[in-house]
């Protein structure tokens, strides 16, 4: 019997501005799915945040998608709403940019990566957690850890995985995606996700052979755009992802590994500034130079037969990531330096989406022919 894992998020209310989530709303959020968990609709669930995010994170056995465990979601994000409301928060209700429900919260702002697995003997995972950047901010993580040798030994030296894995990589503009096999078309999943505005990793499949079935997804990626919903910036797209690890798969440390480097994403101050993806403790998640820089979580969970969640294991608690914060700083030093020049202010057709047309609007009427 399968078990599904969903992790859904939303910004419904900031304390204070867009740093962190208040207490209050994590209350209110855990009382809603309690309830849910004592009528059967979920197995189990844990609520956190992470910067502005509430972070909602349940088992259950109602396969992806499911209208009953997305309108749990919608009904913690619309409760914890009422509660921002109340005590003023700032972007109260945020990322709920439609008002009613149907069906399904993915086109309504929240963002969601959920996967539905056969229970290995033990299943070991981690779900992560980014807030101040996009999607595309995975696309390295992941890719490392999955296809790069220099991070993940396993593919060298564990016949279990040594034929490497498969990619689902999505366009997010064109809406199309395609599927492809690492390490023989590792040239062409670098030419894409190497554009990680446009091209995302939304899952990761094992190939013929492996202990896991083949359709049964590995890693999966959040990879909703606020824009496309709501027209107009309304925040960066906080993404999510979920990955299994163990046993033919990434060992735990091989997961964690890529965020040991500050890879530069884009996010930041009003979601237009490329700087460091910081690892940090869920305890200093919580943005707040120049807005940021860009913050991952990472929590280490095991499943229960019964599909409840055992953790969660706060796993960048850890000074062996001391030198990626340090590291990190560095770069937001350096990247602060330039003000608003490219390449920290994000390229011109990226900042399409910001506030920043309608800047660049009024100054259309002063030019002249050269
Ligand atoms: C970035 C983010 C913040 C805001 C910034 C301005 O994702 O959430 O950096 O963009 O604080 O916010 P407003 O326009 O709400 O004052
Ligand atoms: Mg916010
Ligand atoms: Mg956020």
């Amino acid at each position: 019997e399968k078990i599904t894992i969903s992790v859904i998020k939303a910004d419904v209310g900031g304390w204070p501005g867009h740093s962190r989530v208040h207490p209050a709303l994590i209350e209110r959020a855990k009382e809603v799915l309690a309830e849910a968990q004592k009528e059967g609709t979920i197995i189990d669930f844990y609520v956190t945040y992470v910067g502005d995010d509430l972070q909602l994170i349940m088992t259950h056995k109602k396969g992806v998608d499911s209208p009953d465990v997305h309108g749990l979601a919608w009904e913690a994000f619309k409760k914890a709403t009422e509660v921002a409301k109340a005590l003023g928060l700032y972007g109260a209700g945020q990322d709920l940019l439609k008002d009613a429900f149907s069906g399904n919260v993915r086109g309504l702002g929240p963002s969601v990566a959920e996967m539905e697995i056969t229970l290995r003997k033990s299943e070991p995972i981690v779900t992560f957690h980014l807030d101040k950047t996009e999607p595309g901010a995975f696309n390295l993580p992941i890719f490392r850890m999955f296809a790069d040798p220099f991070t993940t030994a396993g593919l060298v030296i564990d016949p279990k995985m040594h034929m490497g894995f498969r990619f689902e990589i999505w366009d997010i503009l064109e809406h199309k995606r395609v599927i492809m096999s690492s390490p023989e078309e590792m040239y062409d999943i670098l030419a894409l996700i190497g554009a990680k505005s446009r091209y995302v990793i939304k899952r990761v499949f094992p190939k013929e052979g492996h202990p896991i079935p083949k359709d049964e997804p590995v890693a999966v990626v959040s990879t909703e755009k606020l824009y496309e919903v709501a027209g107009e910036y309304v925040g960066k797209d906080d993404p999510v992802a979920i990955v299994r690890a163990q046993s033919g798969l990434p060992a735990l440390g091989e997961v964690l590994e890529p965020f040991a480097f500050p890879h530069l994403v884009s996010g930041w101050m009003r979601g237009s500034h490329n700087g460091p993806l910081m690892p940090v403790p869920l305890k200093y998640a919580t943005p707040t130079r120049f807005d940021g820089p860009p913050r991952a979580v990472a929590l280490g969970w095991q499943i229960s037969p019964e599909g409840k969640l055992v953790g969660p294991v706060d796993l960048f608690d850890d000074p062996a990531f001391d030198y990626a914060r340090q590291k990190a700083l560095e770069i937001t030093e350096y990247m602060r330096r330039h003000g608003p020049f490219e390449p920290h202010r994000l390229p011109l057709e990226e900042m399409e989406y910001t506030t920043l047309p309608g800047v660049l609007e009024k100054l259309k009427d002063r030019f002249e022919p050269v």
